[in-house]
């Protein structure tokens, strides 16, 4: 398995702080699902001759947390809230629109590779859910008829040039219009 530079820097650097190498499993494991998406087989003997155990070791991790991916996510990938407070807003409903409109189902990746949906707990933006996140962008009060647009604009990979959609991230880069999912106020998030 090839690996970045900066990845094999960083996995030396968090090897280094504990005294039996196989403490940093998690952390080795983030790093290189961060650079290659998932984690594979390879990546699994990779990282048990790094730790000095055996690959059985590392599985088990692998195999226990669901947020360990064993195969990628789409290219892009979207994320929708379902905990009380984005649930009561209508993200069951969100996330249902997205799947029709961008043809693949929560938890899976589309055929062509082009989307995934995760269906998950709290995204850390409580205040004026639905909360939608795509790739590392946060959008807020996506529901109803404005979910439809969402989704089309998704599908046409012209989300970001919408100005009735500005990202959390994005708003704070500049001043925002009042738009469709654009409000911050009186959120948790800081
Ligand atoms: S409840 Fe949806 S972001 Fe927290």
């Amino acid at each position: 398995m090839e690996l970045s530079t900066d990845t094999l820097t960083k996995i030396d650097e968090v090897v280094a702080r504990y005294p039996e190498k196989q403490s940093a499993t998690l952390m080795v494991i983030h790093l290189i699902q961060d650079e290659k998406g998932c984690i594979s087989d390879g990546a699994v003997e990779w990282i048990a001759e790094r730790l000095e155990v055996e690959p059985v070791n590392i599985y088990e991790v692998v195999t226990f947390y669901p947020m360990i991916r064993r195969e990628p996510w789409g290219k892009t990938h979207v994320r929708v809230c379902r905990t009380l407070p984005c649930a009561l807003r209508g993200s069951y409903k969100t996330c249902r629109t997205l799947e029709e409109k961008l043809g693949v189902k929560e938890g899976h990746v589309s055929e062509d590779g082009d989307f995934s949906i995760e269906f998950m707990e709290c995204l850390a933006d409580c205040g004026k859910g639905p909360v939608v996140i795509v790739d590392e962008k946060t959008y807020e009060d996506v529901q109803g008829e404005a979910a439809e647009k969402f989704a089309e604009l998704l599908k046409n990979h012209t989300l970001d040039k919408d100005r009735n959609f500005t990202s959390y991230e994005d708003g704070l880069a500049k001043p925002r219009k009042k738009t469709v999912a654009s409000s911050k106020k009186g959120t948790g998030k800081k």
